[in-house]
């Protein structure tokens, strides 16, 4: 017995449609849910990550457990409570972040230990900690312990890598308690190499968890390895569960993961993307601090909803990057997750209508064009 709900209501080829149900609350599927790292989506009110269409928020437990740490925020009534985000969340399990952030790393069976990268101290993560720190965030949906390999790996690394990701797997399933709106994720490892990822594959579905995260993906092997991976690990895959992609991506990634079968993403891109000055639009990107962006009375993108589009001109927020202005990160990354929750709501409708073919060609056809 699962304790989320899953409900795929239409397939268009691979694509699904559906809605995952949490005890915080139901996201449409598939979705982008906004990276809120340290229990901020960076720049943003809770208010403005809602009206930009996002309905499922990540958070970290790498850096949470560091500061302000799980106890804190679990004797402050929760991380819901703790950043006004009642909606669902979703914690990434420190896998990740201790492997890419952290210094003085050592893994072995029993788990991960490594020095913060904020002050240095000494912390240990197993994959019975992740869980319990997760718990104790009271999250929706609680991520297993995992390594990501990086890329790229020889094969025989990748598998002992791997094998050890599934034990872990296996452990965090022991420790977590099943309740109702809540869910375990695991998360297939195995590199660019199709026979381990469906080894994982089968792996986890054997252990039974509630989603399916395909992970060790976007690490620098390009869209191509990445997507022809994906094509070696879905079919291994439950259908009646969701599948969650790490970490991705560029708008074109989440279209080319939705046609293979993908219901979930996380990216930093829109809002780390932000805060530097790229813009995402449906004519592809640009960086608004370019000085032909200096006299343009027009918005970001001419079809976007998004009250940063409706209210504030290229120059302007030209203008606020030009001075170091806190108000253009802010604005710009309001746009680009409308932008990433616009596209998402386009993916979904094409599934429903049948027509996801048609919506990736157009959606190609368009971002090539180029800013203009
Ligand atoms: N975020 C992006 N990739 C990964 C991964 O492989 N594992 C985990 N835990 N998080 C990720
Ligand atoms: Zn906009």
């Amino acid at each position: 017995m699962s304790g989320l709900g899953f409900q795929v209501s239409m397939v268009d080829g691979n694509a699904r449609r559906g809605q995952l149900t949490t005890a915080h609350g139901t996201a449409e599927t598939p979705a982008f849910m906004a990276v809120g790292t340290a229990a901020t989506v960076k720049g943003l009110t809770v208010e403005q990550v809602a009206a930009s269409g996002t309905e499922i928020v990540l958070g970290n437990t790498y850096h949470l457990m560091l500061r302000p740490s799980a106890e804190r925020i679990a004797r402050l009534g929760g991380l819901h409570r703790f950043m006004n985000w009642h909606g669902p969340i979703l914690t990434d399990s420190g896998g990740y972040q201790v492997m890419s952030l952290s210094a003085l790393r050592k893994i072995d069976e029993k788990g991960v230990t490594f020095s913060s990268h904020i002050d240095g101290t000494k912390h240990a993560l197993t994959p019975e900690r992740a869980v319990e720190i997760q718990h104790l965030l009271d999250s929706n949906i609680t991520m297993v312990l995992d390594e990501c390999t990086p890329f790229p790996v020889e094969e025989d690394e990748a598998e002992r890598s791997m094998e050890r990701s599934m034990r872990w797997a296996a452990r965090c399933k022991e420790a977590f308690t099943a309740r109702d709106g809540y869910g375990l994720f695991g998360i297939v490892q195995g590199s660019v190499y199709p026979a381990l990822r469906e080894a994982s594959a089968k792996a986890l579905t054997a252990i039974g968890f509630d989603g399916y995260a395909i992970g060790g993906l976007a690490v620098g092997e390009g869209q191509e390895l990445m997507l022809s991976t994906l094509e070696a690990t879905v079919p291994f895959l439950p259908l009646d569960r969701p599948r969650y992609l790490m970490g991705v991506g560029k708008p074109s990634d989440l279209v080319a993961a939705v046609l293979r079968g993908v219901d979930m993403f996380d990216c930093v891109l829109p809002t780390r993307s932000g805060r530097t000055g790229q813009a995402f639009t449906h004519r592809g990107t640009l960086n608004i601090r370019n000085s032909r962006h200096q006299d343009d009375p027009r918005p970001l993108d001419q079809d976007c909803a998004c009250p940063t589009c409706g209210n504030y001109s290229r120059a302007y927020l030209h203008h606020l990057f030009r001075n170091g202005e806190m108000l253009g990160p802010i604005l710009l990354t309001g746009h680009n997750l409308h932008y990433y929750q616009s596209l998402m709501a386009g993916l979904r409708k094409a599934i429903e209508d049948r027509e996801i073919l048609a919506f990736a060609d157009t959606f190609t056809r368009t971002q090539a064009e180029g800013d203009i």
